[in-house]
Order: C-alpha cells, then structure tokens, then sequence
C-alpha cells in the first residue's frame, strides 16, 4: 500500500541514503523541505519533494498533515534497558552527598542490579523490558541496543541476552544486542579479577557467539572496572568471534582507553565526560562514533561530554540515552537532545543529527534508519504542530509528538 502525506510543514533530515553519518562543521546542516509530501510504500520510504513541484505522486491513501513537521524516529545506540528492580535509594544517597563510585563501593551500583537479576525469571525481565520498550518506542524511539551487563555469571548473562532476543522478534523496530559481561567484577571475582576476564575471554564469548546472542561486545574501561590489558583482551576475543566493539569509556576518568578502541575499530566509543587532547587526536580521522549521554551526566551531576571541542575538531557525534537503573533511569530521547543543546551547547540540528543518523551510524544500522531517505524503513514522528524544528529542544519537558510511525504505519 502506498501512503501519501502531504502539506508537512518541514520534512527534516532528508539525505541521500549512502549518506552514512555527518562530522564536524556538516552537522550544523540539517537538509529539510518545506511544504513538502513523503510518499510511503509498505514499509518502506518511496519518494518526498515540494507541494509545488507539480502534480504528486498517485497513492492509495492521501492523509493531509498541514503545520506539523515529520522528522526520523530517534536512533538510541546505547541502552540498559533490561534490568530487575530499581535504585531509587541510590538516588537519594546520592543527593545526600554520596558519590556513584563510592555507593558502588559499597555493594551498590551495578552489583546492586546483578544481585537483583540473578533473582528475577527470564519472563519477568522480559515483561518489564517490553513495558520500557514500548515507552520508549512511543517518545519517539524507532531503533535501539540493548546491553547485558546486570546478570555477571553466564547464566545470567544468557538470561538477559535471551530477553533481548525476545524483544528483537517481538517489536519492528530494530534491535542491536550487546555483550557487557565485563560491566563491573562479580564480588565473587574481587580479589581475582583476571580470571574473570579469563573465562568471558576464555568460556562465554566463544558460547554467545555459537548461540548468535550478540551483534557488538562492550567493555566498562574505568579505574575500579576493567583496565587497558582486560580491555584489550576482551575486544579481541570479542573481534575473533565477529563481534563489534563498542567501549563505555572516559566517564570519570581519562587514561587511554578512546585510543584502545581506535586500536580495534570500535565502532563507537561511549561516555567520554572526560577528554584529553590526545582523544580528540585519535579520534579525528577515525572510523569510530564518539556518543554522549547527557542523560547519565544531568542524573549523575557529572561533567557533559565536551560536544563543540569534538564537533568543531571536524569529529561526528551521536547522541543516546544509556536507559540503565542507576545512572539514567529515563529512555526520553527528547530530553536527550533539549540536554544536548542546553548543556553541551550543540545546535538543534547538530542535536537532530546526532540524535538519528549518527545515532544509526553507532549501530550498524545506517542503511536502514536515521534519515529520510528513498528505501529507508519509513519509522518517522510525526510532531503536534510547531514553528520550526528548533521547537522540539526549546519546549524541554514537554511532548511535541503527536504520532510515531514504525514500518510506514502509526503505532497504537
Ligand atoms: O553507562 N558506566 C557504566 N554503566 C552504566 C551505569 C550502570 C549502572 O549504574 O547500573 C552507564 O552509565
Ligand atoms: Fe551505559
């Protein structure tokens, strides 16, 4: 079936589909039409231009959307969305004064959710995940990864692993699964940390790689978590068995690990509120994505990740939302880019851009989402009606979305 929507008051981030991913001084550009249809065929993206190019497109439904703005579905590379309980105690210690190294210190943090998962079923994990999905995918999400990282034995990190599995068949957006055993040292491994690299490197990548549970693998590279040699070892067994890499890396502290990941082609690199000169050097060049979380820094009180020193060094950036119980407990990729923008001083169209495309680019998904683009999948929002894009970060906290359409259809 194809649909035509006419009269868009501005049709945003339209490109040509081999377009991969915009760096630097391009990310200012955001290519938009005015007054403008986009035609869909099932599924997919068929063709968009001007209302006055002259005769449109025949199709089997015209659905008339005057002064509202259709942009892509936000593209959320970085998520911990399935988890058991909750932190909120945490919350508070923090606001009392406790810092999220030395809660984790004290048996809380990730172990805190580790010790929580093991405990919960695989269909209860599922039930809440979905839940969250669906949040997400109604705020404006229309692709997602999803790490492990909360289970730290096998057993847990396959449970969690099969959940993300569940969710990739069960929702049409599409889902990239990451390998994060190596997100804190079990307390069981506290006194031996490398022996737990040991058997991820050794044990469990070889079996999530056999059971095809991964697209990517991913590493917590901090002081306290794993270090350069752990990191190493886990991005080249991780490599060897056709996994990705991505890296959590230079949240608190800054010791070469963004250079590490260049090293392996990581195809992201995440976090990085904290930066050296040396990073923005490795980096220029690079193949990998540089990907903020301001959502991790608003919630955590922790500097933002430095957007214009990357941005005006010519290097891309993608923006997500690092979904987790403990240091980002919102998915809201509104809030996400009005944070970029009001924090880390990105433009609305940097923040667009880095919010979809190179959001997608993060993923391995460009070909699929992130623009406007003819043979795309047509996951798009629809907005209320509002004067400019720039709108969409200006009214902070408030939904201007009127509908999200997933594979050329309006979700429930
Ligand atoms: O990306 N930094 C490490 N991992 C998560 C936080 C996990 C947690 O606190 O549960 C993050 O911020
Ligand atoms: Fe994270």
């Amino acid at each position: 079936m194809r649909i035509l929507l006419t009269h868009i008051k501005e049709l945003v981030q339209i490109r040509e589909s081999s377009v991969q991913k915009v760096s630097g001084r391009s990310m200012r550009e955001l290519p938009s039409l005015e007054n403008a249809f986009l035609l869909l065929d099932n599924d997919r993206i068929a063709g968009f231009g001007t209302m006055n190019e002259g005769t449109l497109p025949p199709a089997d439904k015209i659905i008339q959307v005057a002064g509202k703005t259709i942009l892509p579905t936000w593209c959320d590379s970085h998520t911990h969305i399935v988890y058991a309980g909750h932190r909120e105690q945490e919350f508070v210690d923090r606001i009392k004064g406790l810092t999220y190294q030395e809660i984790a210190a004290k048996g809380g943090g990730i172990l805190n959710s580790a010790k929580k998962l093991r405990e919960t079923s695989e269909d209860i994990l599922y039930e809440a995940a979905k839940k969250r999905v669906e949040e997400v995918m109604q705020l404006g999400t229309g692709a997602l990864e999803i790490k492990s990282g909360y289970g730290l034995t096998l057993e847990a990190e396959l449970k969690m692993l099969r959940v993300i599995q569940r969710l990739k068949q069960y929702f049409p957006i599409p889902i990239k699964a990451t390998f994060l055993g190596a997100h804190a040292i079990p307390a069981e491994f506290k006194e031996q940390p490398t022996a737990y690299v040991d058997q991820l490197v050794n044990e469990w990548i070889p079996v999530i790689a056999q059971e095809q549970l991964a697209d990517f693998i991913d590493v917590f590279c901090e002081k306290g978590y794993f270090n350069l040699t752990d990191t190493e070892r886990i991005l080249e067994a991780g490599t060897n068995y056709g996994l990705s890499p991505k890296i959590h890396v230079n949240q608190f502290n800054a010791f070469g690990g963004v250079a590490l990941g260049i090293k392996h082609q990581a195809l992201s690199v995440d976090h990085l509120e904290e930066l050296t000169a040396d990073d923005v050097e490795v980096l220029q060049g690079s193949n990998t994505m540089p990907v903020a979380l301001p959502g991790c820094s608003f919630f955590l009180g922790i500097p933002y990740t430095p957007a214009r020193t990357l941005i005006d060094a010519g290097i891309p950036l993608a923006l997500a939302s690092d979904y987790n119980p403990g240091s980002a407990p919102s998915g809201n990729m509104n809030f996400v880019v009005s944070a970029a923008c009001v924090k880390m001083r990105m433009t609305p169209e940097e923040a667009i851009n880095a919010a979809t495309l190179n959001g997608a680019y993060a993923m391995n998904l460009s070909s699929e989402v992130g623009s406007i683009s003819v043979g795309k999948k047509a996951n798009f929002i629809l907005t209320k009606e509002i004067p400019s894009h720039a709108y969409l970060p200006y009214s902070f906290g408030h939904s201007q979305i009127e509908e999200v359409w997933i594979d050329g259809k309006p979700l429930a």
